[in-house]
């Protein structure tokens, strides 16, 4: 820290940030009578804020990134070493971490073959909706440009990647948006009482059939691709039911649809293996991915795709237009491929996808404990160290549960020293869900501090 800061006392970095600092996804008016946080150091799971406070931390830096937990000295070698070597090249060249990431990443994605370096997940997003609209206009004479997406499912804070928005909450005042997104209904069980005309049974081949409706309604020629989040994050943790993704799979494939799979949350190890949708067995036609590439140690994110679609860019080198005419400056910095093949090596070495997949459970099993004892809580849900508890007024009528109360149940949480996260600004009406994702590296003490604090918070929120 810069010696004209105490480390002891850092009065003088609470209030440049509280002069300055405009914090995300956050209203600023109770900083006028409270101290913004300020998170100092970090440590494992463990982090610690500006009064030295220890929080044990379940959600990897807020927003599922720091899969693999603070501190970790070989990963801030790596990028020491790399950025000594060579910081940064415009990716028209090629860097040595680049190719020898891409070479390991392209190793666990059996059946893609190219990947695109940017630096956000929105912009990994954009990067393959701008390969869908080209596909239209190179091969379907300017058609098939529609792009859907589902109820729920978050893409990115860009405009376009708004445009693909299923949480309104986040769009809302911020239209209008690109035109030919079109939305898809969402494929929560738990909440298909709320969708006309869903069945009690094969609900998950039902919600994909509502996709086909979409694209005959929309006309065939006119779709271009399909996006969706292999488990739905900040939409209240979805896993899709049943029979839902082999009858996506199936659609795109009837109506010739490329099927773009948005990992941002789920890539890199999140759901107990490398990437979401290969826990149903799915193809893609692209994947992007961002926060846990590198666990947060670099900026870095992946717009990857299929040597099919790569050859559909690569023909006549005569004509100016034809190819991919896209950069991201600091999809050229080397820090964060350098990072990423670190972060990979200590996912594979120390077997975290393994240990995400049994903590997982774990935690799953003690959540469902709570349920016994909190009627508050009705549904649990999620994934590997991916998971979701949702709060309701009522087991019976599913009516959600306040989301000042939701709030207060982190709140209190925090007060204990465990983060846990909640959705947040997303679907109106429906911030109710209490989310977990806690760093792959979580031992069997840590998931069960995580519950105790949530058992304590519900009992003194909700009694
Ligand atoms: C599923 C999903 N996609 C895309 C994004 C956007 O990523 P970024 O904030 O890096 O632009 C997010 C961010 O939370 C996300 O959860």
């Amino acid at each position: 820290m810069d010696g004209t800061f105490n480390e002891n006392d850092l009065s003088r970095v609470v209030e440049a940030d509280r002069a300055h600092i405009w914090h995300h996804l956050i209203q600023h008016k109770p900083f006028e009578t409270n101290d913004p946080r300020i998170i100092v150091e970090g440590k494992g799971m463990r982090v610690w804020d500006q009064k030295g406070k220890e929080h044990l931390d379940a959600v990897s830096g807020g927003v599922w990134t720091v899969n693999v937990g603070y501190g970790r000295e070989s990963i801030a070698k790596a990028v020491y070493d790399q950025l000594m070597k060579l910081c940064y090249f415009a990716n028209s060249a090629g860097s040595i971490p680049g190719s020898i990431f891409a070479e390991k990443l392209i190793e666990k994605m059996p059946g893609m073959s190219r990947v695109y370096y940017t630096n956000s997940g929105s912009e990994a997003n954009e990067k393959a909706f701008k390969l869908v609209r080209q596909i239209a206009h190179k091969r379907y004479g300017g058609k098939k440009t529609k792009i859907l997406y589902r109820d729920r499912d978050y893409h990115g804070s860009t405009l376009a990647t708004m445009s693909a928005g299923g949480q309104d909450e986040r769009t809302v005042q911020y239209g209008p948006f690109a035109p030919d997104f079109v939305r898809v209904p969402h494929c929560m069980e738990y909440r298909k009482h709320e969708l006309d005309g869903a069945p009690e049974e094969n609900f998950g081949e039902w919600a994909a059939d509502q996709i086909e409706e979409v694209i005959l309604r929309e006309g065939p020629d006119t779709v271009g691709a399909l996006c969706l989040e292999p488990v739905t994050a900040g939409g209240g943790v979805i896993e899709a039911p049943e029979g839902y993704w082999q009858r996506v799979q199936e659609i795109c494939k009837k109506y010739d649809v490329l099927l773009h799979i948005d990992e941002v949350v789920c890539g890199v190890g999140r759901t107990g293996t490398w990437f979401g949708y290969q826990q149903y067995g799915v193809k893609p036609d692209f994947v992007t991915m961002a926060k846990g590439v590198a666990s947060g140690y670099a900026a870095i994110a992946c717009m990857v795709t299929t040597e099919e679609v790569f050859n559909m860019f690569k023909d006549d080198a005569d004509d100016p237009l034809n190819y991919f005419r896209d950069i991201s400056t600091f999809g050229g910095c080397t820090a964060g491929p350098a990072a990423a093949i670190e972060n990979m090596r200590i996912i594979e070495d120390e077997n975290l996808l393994g240990n995400c997949a049994a903590m997982g459970d774990r935690m799953t099993g003690n959540l469902r404990a709570l349920m016994e004892k909190h009627k508050v809580i009705g549904d649990v849900r999620g994934k590997g160290l991916f998971l979701g508890a949702e709060l309701v007024a009522d087991r019976a009528t599913k009516e959600p549960a306040p989301e000042k109360l939701t709030q207060a149940v982190v709140a209190d949480c925090m007060a204990q020293g465990v983060i846990i996260g909640a959705t947040n600004r997303s679907v109106p009406g429906r911030n109710n869900t209490l989310c977990f994702s806690p760093a792959l590296i979580a031992t069997a003490d840590d998931i069960d501090q995580i519950t105790d604090a949530v058992d304590g918070a519900l009992g003194r929120v909700f009694g």
